[in-house]
This record gives C-alpha cells, sequence and structure tokens, in this order.
C-alpha cells in the first residue's frame, strides 16, 4: 500500500499537528471490489483512543471505532450499555489520531433500531462531532430501509451480520453462526438485503466459512471478515485481541504480539525499581545547572 502518512513524535504530553495529509474515502474503498472480485484485500482493525489509532493508521485502510470498547476499555458485561456518548468521545479521539484511514463508527444498542429516523438523527450526530466518515449498524434484511435511508441522506453505512453481538439475548450467546440451512440463508440474504440497500460494506461475524463465502458472492459491497473467511473482501479484529492483551484467544483470533506479557513483565520491573529506590535515576531527574 503506498501512503504518504509519518508517524508522528506525540508523547504522552504533547500531540503535535502533523502536515495534512489524505485520508482514504469512503467510495475509494468501495471501489476495489469489481466485477465481484477484490485484487487488494481491506485491512481494518478497531481503535478506541488516538495513541492506538496513530500507531494504527498507517497500516490499516479502515480504523473501526467499535461498540467493543464496552468491554474492552469499560470493563462492561457486554455491549449493551454502551452509550452514543461514549462512541463520540472515543470516535473523536479515533479522528484526531489518524489521518490516513477511514475511520467508521459504531452506532450502539438503542440508538438506531427504532425507526430511520432515529438512525439519521445520531448517526448525523456522530459524524458531525467525531468528524468519521460512516457509521456500522448491526442487523440485516431488518435494517434495510434505515441503511437506504441513511446513505440517501449522505451517510455511508456498513452493516454487521451473522454475530451480532448487540443481539446476544436473542441469539442465546456469542457462538459461530450458520451451522443450520435456515441460519445460513438467512446471513446470505441479510447481507445481501444491506448490500441492496447501499451499504458499502458489511462486516461478517462468526460465520461458518462456506456462508462466509456465499454471502461474499452475493453481494456486490465488500465483506469484512472476523471468524469467517480469508475469501471475505477484508478483514477486522479487536486490536486488543490480535495485540495479545488478553490470555485467552478465541478460534479466529491470530495473537501477533504478547502484550499482555510485556506489560506484565515491564510493570513488575518498574515495582521493583520504585522499591529498590532505584527509579527515577540520575537519567531521570532534573538536577541544578
Ligand atoms: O465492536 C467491534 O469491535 C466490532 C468488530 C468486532 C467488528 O463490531
Amino acid at each position: 500500500m503506498s501512503t504518504t502518512f509519518q508517524l508522528d513524535t506525540s508523547t504522552s504530553r504533547s500531540h503535535p499537528t502533523p502536515t495534512p495529509l489524505r485520508r482514504v474515502t469512503i467510495p475509494a474503498i468501495r471501489q476495489r471490489k469489481v466485477d465481484g472480485v477484490t485484487a487488494e484485500p481491506v485491512v481494518m482493525l478497531t481503535a478506541y483512543t488516538a495513541r492506538q489509532a496513530q500507531l494504527l493508521d498507517e497500516h490499516c485502510d479502515l480504523i473501526l471505532c467499535g461498540d467493543s470498547l464496552g468491554q474492552v476499555i469499560y470493563g462492561l458485561p457486554s455491549s449493551l450499555q454502551v452509550t452514543l456518548e461514549m462512541m463520540i468521545a472515543h470516535g473523536a479521539a479515533v479522528v484526531r489520531g489518524s489521518y490516513h484511514a477511514a475511520v467508521v463508527i459504531d452506532m450502539p444498542f438503542g440508538t438506531y433500531e427504532a425507526s430511520p429516523q432515529q438512525a439519521f438523527t445520531n448517526a448525523a450526530r456522530v459524524l458531525a462531532e467525531t468528524g468519521a466518515g460512516s457509521v456500522k449498524l448491526e442487523g440485516g434484511a431488518a435494517m434495510a430501509e434505515t441503511v437506504a435511508f441513511l446513505t440517501q441522506r449522505g451517510i455511508p453505512v456498513m452493516g454487521h451480520v451473522g454475530l451480532t453481538p448487540q443481539a446476544v439475548n436473542v441469539l442465546g450467546g456469542y457462538n459461530a453462526r450458520g451451522r443450520s440451512d435456515v441460519e445460513a440463508k438467512k446471513i446470505v440474504a441479510d447481507a445481501k438485503a444491506l448490500s441492496d440497500a447501499g451499504a458499502y460494506a458489511v462486516v461478517i461475524e462468526g460465520v461458518v466459512e462456506p456462508i462466509a463465502i456465499a454471502a461474499t458472492k452475493a453481494v456486490s459491497c465488500l465483506t469484512i471478515g472476523i471468524g469467517a473467511s480469508a475469501q471475505c473482501d477484508g478483514q477486522v479484529l479487536v486490536t486488543e485481541d490480535m495485540m495479545g492483551m488478553f490470555e485467552r484467544v478465541p478460534r479466529f483470533v491470530k495473537r501477533y504480539a504478547a502484550m499482555a506479557e510485556t506489560i506484565s513483565e515491564a510493570v513488575a520491573q518498574y515495582a521493583a525499581d520504585v522499591r529498590a529506590r532505584s527509579f527515577p535515576g540520575i537519567e531521570q531527574t532534573y538536577q541544578p545547572k
């Protein structure tokens, strides 16, 4: 991927403003799928903070400020407790920390399902208050009218089908979907309904591989897989999962780093240094000139 991005040198106390760079647009990403083929798969990861976005930005086409922040950042039991205010605060931070990737923000549970008008009011607020370029919402054919309403009024929408965490109370858990014929047909039909309604992409989460492939073939928009298939048009993971921030690794996650262990070792060393009064040392203290 060619990019003009330069990783800036912010510290925990300063956030320099980099030279403005051109951000990838949603239409440019959408146009990657031509006649059902996506030559260059779409790279997407989640971010919830400005610094995290800075580190991902160079490498990603899309950064998702997902409502998984409920569990990952806030320690909530599910994404159902996430509010619009949380998404706006974190989404704005992600936009401030990124200059290249297009930013997508999850619409939280209860802020878009009641009607297309409710969805438009809240999605417009998300875009206006964060500066992000699109929103993501969960649900299949039932949300098609809303997707058409938003896209026709200037809000690009990413759909989300299969395992939809906001529907955990209806689904009964976080298990993979599409194992029965009925469920498999519904997932493909849901993806198609969203694509036909104007969604530029659909996340396919936790779906048995042949159904993820069938859905990818059935739709003209991009499919972004998570626990789905490498044949999807792109992939997404929760960054903390792929960075190894958690010890439990779900089947669909590949651990690309061992951050939990690295942080634990670093903190143990810091604690030992503080207790031994060997931190701060001469290098970290200000001495009279
Ligand atoms: O909330 C989220 O992070 C998501 C991704 C896992 C797709 O929806």
